[in-house]
């Protein structure tokens, strides 16, 4: 027999499961974030990530570079494996059953470091920063960097969070 307590506690922790959760956005790719962040006037977002380090991050393990790190690893192609592509493509970070349209060859995507879009992307919840939060977007900090830019990247020489976000700004000239 279930004691009340003990059904005191199931019943909040389903409570707790039927909010809001992480599970409850999806995946939609940077090509949908395209649509509003690519004009020059507000920042052109999607084309400073498309030739930056980030959108480009699968592609460097295909280099001869990867393949001899890889070789003395023990890992015979850096670019299926997911010891590498766990940092490397967002693609192989995300459970596959929360991506509707995410590509396996956008390297790391806006959504790593964003949050899932699917429920903050229409225009009237973007316009607030507060209802994009509550709808999923995630206002990227230095903790979030570090997920990968960290020791456990075979080719890690530190990391300079102030330098670094410089380096891939994105900035709106629009915004207040
Ligand atoms: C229908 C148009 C639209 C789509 C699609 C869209 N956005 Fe936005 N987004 C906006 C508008 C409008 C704003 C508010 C003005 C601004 O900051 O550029 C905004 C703001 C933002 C901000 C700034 C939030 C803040 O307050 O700091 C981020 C980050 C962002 N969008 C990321 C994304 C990402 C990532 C995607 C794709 C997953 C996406 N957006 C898709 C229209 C859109
Ligand atoms: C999902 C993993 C991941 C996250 C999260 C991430 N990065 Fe990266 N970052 C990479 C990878 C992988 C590369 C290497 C890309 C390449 O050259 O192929 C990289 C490269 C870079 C580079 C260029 C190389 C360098 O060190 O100068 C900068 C700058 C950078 N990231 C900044 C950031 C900042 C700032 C954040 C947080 C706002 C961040 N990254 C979050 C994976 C990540
Ligand atoms: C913990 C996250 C992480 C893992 C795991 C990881 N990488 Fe990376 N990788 C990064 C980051 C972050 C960068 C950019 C900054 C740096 O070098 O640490 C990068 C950069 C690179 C670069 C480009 C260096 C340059 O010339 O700019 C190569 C090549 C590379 N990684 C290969 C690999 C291979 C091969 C594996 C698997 C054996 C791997 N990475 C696993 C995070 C990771
Ligand atoms: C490696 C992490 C990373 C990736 C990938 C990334 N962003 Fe960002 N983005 C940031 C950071 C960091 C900021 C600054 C946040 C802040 O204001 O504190 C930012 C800010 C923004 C802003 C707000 C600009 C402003 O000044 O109001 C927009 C819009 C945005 N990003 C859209 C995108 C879109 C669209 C993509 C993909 C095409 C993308 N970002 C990819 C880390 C990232």
């Amino acid at each position: 027999m279930l004691s009340k307590k003990m059904i005191l506690v199931i019943s909040l922790a389903f409570l707790f499961v039927g909010g809001l959760s992480a599970q409850d956005f999806e995946y939609i790719g940077a090509k949908k974030c395209k649509m509003c962040h690519n004009k020059p006037t507000t920042g052109e977002q999607y084309k400073i990530w498309s030739e930056g380090p980030h959108a480009n991050a699968m592609e460097s393990l295909k280099t001869d570079e990867a393949k001899a790190i890889a070789k003395e690893m023990g890992i015979a192609d850096p670019s299926t494996d997911q010891k590498c592509t766990k940092c490397h493509s967002t693609y192989a970070r995300i459970d596959q059953s929360v991506n509707i349209s995410l590509a396996e060859d956008e390297g790391v995507s806006c959504e790593t470091c964003h949050g899932p879009g699917s429920k903050y992307k229409s225009k009237s919840i973007m316009m607030s920063r507060e209802k994009s939060i509550e709808n999923g977007l995630i206002v990227p900090d230095e903790k979030l960097c570090k997920e990968c830019h960290n020791e456990e990247s075979p080719t890690f020489k530190g990391f300079n969070f102030a330098e670094a976000s410089k380096k891939i700004a994105h900035p709106n000239p629009e915004a207040k």
